[in-house]
């Protein structure tokens, strides 16, 4: 734990929002035998070909190598289109965006202003492509692509009232080929980046949400416990079963402490 975090926790140790984060964190699933998650996470045979992607209405060009939104990805997308998760009027973070689907709805749904990241350049010109063809101008919705590690290419000063992030945190290496791995499997490191940069580069507006997505597949309690300690009180917005296997996955709604 870094010393801020550190210092951050020992001042909050007796508040009561942290002890329930806490308790919430003891509830969550252990990470899955790593066999079961490398079973569960063969690559798909055809991420370096061109495919098609429809979410509602909409149709998507997909590059090879750019991941191909699933059920995970849907449970941000949904809730961005139903309001669930709040971005109309509100300055927005897609983390990870990928083809960018989450960017386009932002859009559609009115959005101050929509920064979307991703370390992968043939994602981002997926994304603006899609999100130019879709959404277009609006008047009051700014539209920033970013090829990015994390933040790195954000602004300085920028602040967000709502961020989302579906990270590839899977834990076990499921494959050599890079291209699996930055979509899939990088492990808690970047989770653990990722809440770094929102706390010491001050991304996340005073009453602005954080929704995270994490399996089991991941190091689930270890994420939510250094969330925690980087200052956030996590609440689970949904928990989704599978009939197919043991996997969990949560939708956390992350906010600081402060907040609470
Ligand atoms: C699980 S996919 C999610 C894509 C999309 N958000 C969705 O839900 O369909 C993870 C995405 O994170 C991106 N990514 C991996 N490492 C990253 C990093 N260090 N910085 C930014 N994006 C990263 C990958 O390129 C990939 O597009």
């Amino acid at each position: 734990m870094g010393e801020q975090n550190r210092m951050r926790t020992a001042l909050s140790a007796g508040d009561p929002a942290v002890a329930r984060a806490w308790a919430l964190r003891e509830t969550l699933p252990p990470t899955l035998p790593a066999d079961e998650i490398i079973a569960l996470n063969a690559p798909k045979a055809d991420l370096h070909t061109r495919r098609t992607y429809a979410y509602r209405d909409w149709k998507f060009e997909v590059p090879p190598g750019v991941f191909l939104p699933g059920e995970t990805s849907r449970m941000i997308h949904d809730r961005i289109l139903d309001g669930t998760i709040p971005v109309s009027g509100r300055s927005y973070a897609a983390m990870g965006a990928g083809l960018g689907v989450e960017a386009v709805v932002a859009g559609l749904r009115g959005a101050t202003e929509i920064h979307a990241m991703d370390v992968d350049p043939e994602s981002v010109r997926a994304m603006t492509e899609a999100y130019e063809r879709i959404v277009g101008d609006r008047p009051g919705t700014l539209f920033h692509p970013w090829v990015s590690d994390l933040f790195d290419s954000v602004p300085d000063g920028a602040r967000f009232d709502v961020v989302t992030f579906n990270p590839p945190a899977v834990r076990e290496t499921v494959s050599e080929d890079p291209a699996v791995v930055r979509n899939v499997c990088v492990g808690i490191g970047i989770a653990r980046r990722f809440f770094d940069q929102v706390v010491h580069r001050d991304l996340l507006a005073d009453d602005g949400e954080v929704y995270f997505i994490v399996s089991n597949t991941s190091e689930m309690r270890n994420i939510v416990g250094y969330a925690i300690e980087s200052g956030f009180v996590p609440e689970v917005i949904h928990r989704q079963l599978w009939d197919t296997d043991n996997v969990q996955t949560f939708l956390f709604k992350l906010r600081r402490i402060a907040a609470v």
